[in-house]
């Protein structure tokens, strides 16, 4: 089959590698039907390559049919399916209190992380991705999310990953109608993080250097600022000079003005691969902007919600500021299956309440991969949200 493969930075390539097989009766191959590319997959295109090896398969976010399932899943040839990104036995003692992304049946323990997931580098237990024409879905008896046959495929696609990211950073917030909250990053999952937010009732800021991300979230009754020296101030402003009630952080390890973190991801992009994966373990390689920016809004007393994902284990924190204003913190890989039932209704609603519709900017065939990662990591071409077709020729 075709498959998208890691190469080295920022180089991704298109290869024939073997099919999958049915390893565990707990398994399933599909063929995928649409896969998306995410914020995620963008650090390992740039930061993350001393944990990757090179044809290692990317992808995370992907959906397609059964062709082959295993005997202990319930499962059979042609069902609709989409694929969470953890990957989680759903019986184990974290299953059974829904924190699915810490799953003990596959903590990948050699590296201290949480549940495996799929195509995301060592860390995550090396598992192959779904950018590619057939995917094996371990634990295929818990996992995959059997959807309906009418609706086409970008109304559920993003159950895998974005959508029920974007739902946990606001659930963790703890907000709810009437309240403020603050979106950093306009990102595709921060455009669905402030979008639930106004249909949960909310005043939402967005903040995010980039034009059209901007227009987007504003189509969606959001307030957007750039991430300008007076964002901050204005939105305080807006607020009753309090700040809003909490923050989520869609902006991640990379964010934009951050000049101390970005020295140090040259500086680790200059070592050999071990040495590498030791400096980004136990020092502070994270561009802090967006998190700061956010310890600096919220009010007093409030919650700030970490769905970008960050890498350095000692990164600076402004710790007297987060306990004089008496802050709150929740942030962590999504529980995927966790917020399914909440999500699969609106997805299915014929108002598309969560406007679905409105992020796809790019379909594109696998092969065309790497042009595709490009575009997404420069914001080139007004892009937002790309979703690969590996079944077109
Ligand atoms: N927790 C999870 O389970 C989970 C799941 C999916 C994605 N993520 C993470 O969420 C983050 C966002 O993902 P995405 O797909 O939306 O990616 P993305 O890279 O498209 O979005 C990031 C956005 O942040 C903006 N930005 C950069 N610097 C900024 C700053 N200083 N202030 C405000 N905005 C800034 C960028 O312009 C961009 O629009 C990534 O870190 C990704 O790894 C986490
Ligand atoms: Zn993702
Ligand atoms: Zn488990």
């Amino acid at each position: 089959m075709k498959a998208l493969t890691w190469q080295g930075k920022r180089k991704v390539s298109v290869e024939t590698v073997p099919d999958p097989t049915l390893q565990q009766d707990t398994d399933a191959i599909i063929e995928v039907t649409s896969t998306a590319i995410c914020g995620s997959d963008l650090h390992l295109y740039e930061l993350l390559g001393p944990f990757m090896s090179p044809g290692d398969i990317i992808g995370h976010e992907p959906m397609g049919r059964v062709v082959e399932a295993g005997s202990a899943t319930n499962l059979k040839e042609g069902d609709r399916v989409v694929i969470p990104f953890t990957i989680c036995c759903g019986s184990c003692w974290m299953c059974q209190r829904q924190l699915y992304s810490q799953c003990e049946a596959t903590q990948v323990t050699e590296q201290g992380s949480g549940a495996k997931l799929f195509g995301y580098s060592k860390l995550y237990g090396s598992v192959p991705g779904g950018q590619a024409e057939y995917l094996r879905v371990p634990y295929a008896n818990f996992g995959p999310i059997r959807i309906g046959e009418e609706l086409p495929d970008h109304r559920y696609l993003f159950l895998s990953d974005i959508l029920p990211t974007a739902w946990q950073g606001v659930q963790f917030t703890q907000l709810g109608k009437g309240d403020s909250l603050a979106v950093f990053g306009l990102g595709p999952v921060g455009q669905f993080a402030a979008r639930i937010g106004v249909h949960l009732g909310m005043r939402v800021f967005g903040i995010d250097p980039v034009p059209e991300r901007r227009a987007m979230a504003a189509r969606h009754g959001v307030e957007v600022f750039t991430d300008g020296d007076d964002t901050i101030q204005e939105i305080k402003d807006a607020t009753e000079g309090r700040g809003p009630d909490g923050a989520v952080d869609a902006v991640g390890m990379e964010a934009h003005g951050s000049p101390l973190g970005h020295a140090a991801h040259q500086a680790v992009g200059l070592l050999p691969d071990p040495l590498a994966a030791k400096m980004m373990k136990t020092t502070g390689v994270d561009r802090l902007a967006a998190l700061h920016g956010a310890v600096d809004l919220v009010r007093r007393g409030g919650t700030i919600s970490i769905s970008g994902v960050y890498g350095g284990e000692a990164s600076p924190m402004p710790l007297m500021t987060m306990f004089d204003k008496q802050l709150q913190f929740r942030m962590g890989q999504c529980n995927v299956k966790r917020w399914i039932d909440d999500l699969l209704p609106l997805v299915e609603d014929p108002a598309d309440p969560l406007g679905v519709e409105d992020l796809v900017t790019h379909r594109v065939p696998l092969a065309q991969a790497p042009e595709a990662y490009e575009m997404f990591q420069k914001k080139t071409d007004g892009c937002i949200k790309v979703v690969l077709d590996p079944q077109a020729k």
